[in-house]
């Protein structure tokens, strides 16, 4: 197994091995890599929905994702799709995903099953390397704070899907989503502390109203997307990426307007995050 760094603060590139037989040592080894790097890519992999499943039950639980539309004959497998008549993709802000829930997925395995002719990559951004950048002051004034994620804006029935024509295929809008994270978390396994608010699910920092909590909370995000802490995923056929939700934010770029795209997720299952 071969680990080259992508780029110098996020993302690692895993050669030499099938993920379908990754087990045991070389299973921890690869868990080690993406707590650490933020994404782990792995090419030319030969992975079929089963070999998907059957590798997210080796790392750990699944957690079914409420919002997305589901694979029939495997409803684990989650379906990021845009048909090539549709305008808006899923995902297509910088966000974190499950940020919204108290005890938020650990991660996602990716698998590039449609691919456009050219674009549709995907962006990720290292909250480690974020959190580093901070200047003292900063990290001293967000040490202690918490703050209130919700994914309703977002997914219920007046929402921001909703509006679009990616709405009739989104499911769950109903559900009401809430929890509250300390704005910086130490990652459960490796002990950094990463940042951990996004864009698009954190509302507000408890104990503030939104309008008092968006100057700090914008220049978080600023720092959080410092280009030196991003990596972007060129797909291509046999690509499967797997991110940590904790460690990274990331960005589907939508930039294959007329064309299909469609990748296969399963969301893996993590735990309550502290400081
Ligand atoms: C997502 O999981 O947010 C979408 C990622 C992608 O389609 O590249």
């Amino acid at each position: 197994m071969d680990m080259t760094p992508l780029a110098p603060k996020c993302g690692v590139e895993i050669a030499g091995i099938q993920l379908a037989e990754t087990d045991g040592a070389q299973l921890e080894a690869v868990k080690q890599a993406v707590y650490e790097h933020g994404v782990g890519l792995f090419r030319q992999q030969e992975f079929s929905p089963e070999d998907h499943i059957a590798f997210a039950k080796r790392w750990g639980g699944i957690d079914i994702n409420n919002y997305f539309p589901l694979n029939d004959a495997y409803p684990e497998i989650a379906l990021v799709r845009k048909r090539a008549d549709q305008a808006m993709n899923i995902g297509g802000a910088w966000h974190t995903d499950h940020s919204y829930d108290q005890v938020p997925a650990m991660g996602s395995i990716l698998v590039a099953r449609e691919l456009p002719p050219s674009g549709g990559d995907t962006l990720y951004a290292h909250m480690g390397a974020a959190y580093d950048s901070l200047p003292d002051d900063l990290k001293e004034e967000i040490e202690g704070l918490e703050a209130f994620h919700s994914a309703d804006h977002v997914y219920k029935e007046d929402g921001l899907y909703a509006q679009t024509d990616m709405g009739g295929d989104l499911r769950g809008q109903d559900l009401e989503t809430g929890a509250t994270h300390p704005v910086v978390i130490r990652h459960p396994e490796t002990g950094r502390k990463l940042l951990y608010v996004n864009s698009a699910f954190t509302i507000h920092i408890v104990g503030r109203t939104r309008e008092e909590s968006l100057p700090l909370l914008q220049r978080l995000y600023a720092a959080a997307l410092n280009d030196e802490n991003q990596y972007c995923v060129q797909w291509q056929p046999g690509s499967v990426a797997i991110w940590d939700n904790r460690t990274t934010w990331h960005n589907a770029v939508n930039d294959y307007q007329g064309h299909a795209r469609e990748m296969h997720r399963i969301t893996l299952s993590g735990e309550a995050l502290a400081v």
